[in-house]
């Protein structure tokens, strides 16, 4: 549905360098309308492009979407076929496109396993844009969380790398999304509160954000809505935060 694009004052906002998105919810969208699951879907993707917009409109620097997961298979055949049917038509219709407004698009998961013609243009897609810098786009398709981290493990081991070499840093160098920033924001569309084996190394440190509102309407004023909650988040990484350190360090000199 049309809505006016309101101004959207971002100047007092903290924004993440790299925002992740559980699109979750089309289904329930399309039946709250009376609709086929594939509709659903296909306003998904609608809402996918306005979203991606509106990261390079805040600019953020790095966007990891949760398209497809290998648990997504067990869904039924036509839901199935649908969806890459989807797939291959943004990745036919889009990718021009967003290699004009300079989106380095990026795959995150396992492509074995996915159709060959999909395959060859999921690759095609990664060398076109593979120089641009506005905006990341790292799409998780065939990507389970926990599969990605077996396939490190069985990386490193097929590269004989000695276990005392192995450290968080190295680890990480072996996973899709390599030597990338972690998220500093995951958002789960639909108002469910999982993470759902999406980047559960990556997400350790992650602000997470829980939106009711279905993906297909959670749109540019909802994103919004989420870097203003990240705005007012302190961050400390299991340390305290920089007030409570000058307090402590405070009372420890009164102390002395
Ligand atoms: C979750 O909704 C959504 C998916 C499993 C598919 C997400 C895919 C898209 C939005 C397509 C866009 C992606 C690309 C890269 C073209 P659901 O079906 O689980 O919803 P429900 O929980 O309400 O049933």
């Amino acid at each position: 549905m049309f809505r006016k694009k309101v101004e959207l004052d971002t100047t007092s906002l903290k924004i993440p360098e790299h925002v992740a998105i559980i699109m979750d919810g089309n289904g329930r969208w399309a039946k709250q309308r009376h609709l086929p699951r594939q509709a659903g879907h296909r306003a998904g993707v609608e809402n996918l492009r306005r979203i991606i917009d509106a990261c390079i409109e805040f600019n953020i620097r790095i966007l990891t979407i949760y398209a497809f997961s290998t648990e997504n298979w067990q869904r039924p055949q036509t839901e199935v076929r649908g969806l890459m049917r989807i797939f291959a038509r943004v990745l036919n219709q889009e990718v021009y496109e967003l290699h004009e407004q300079g989106v380095c698009i990026y795959h995150l998961g396992d492509l074995h396993g996915v159709e060959t013609h999909l395959q060859e243009k999921v690759r095609d897609a990664m060398e076109l844009t593979k120089n641009n810098t506005r905006l990341i786009l790292n799409v998780a398709f065939n990507y389970g969380g926990r599969a990605e981290i077996l396939h490190a493990v069985r990386q490193m081991m097929a590269d004989n790398v000695h276990p005392e070499d192995v450290t968080e840093k190295l680890f990480s160098h072996y996973l899709f999304t390599a030597d990338l920033r972690d998220p500093d924001l995951l958002i789960r569309t639909s108002g469910e509160s999982r993470i759902s084996n999406f980047l559960i190394w990556q997400a350790a440190y992650s602000e997470l954000y829980f939106s009711p509102v279905y993906w297909p309407d959670f749109g540019r004023e909802e994103l919004y809505e989420a870097l203003q909650d990240y705005s007012h988040r302190d961050r400390r990484f299991g340390k305290l935060s920089a007030e409570e350190d000058e307090v402590e360090e405070e009372e420890e000199v009164a102390s002395d």
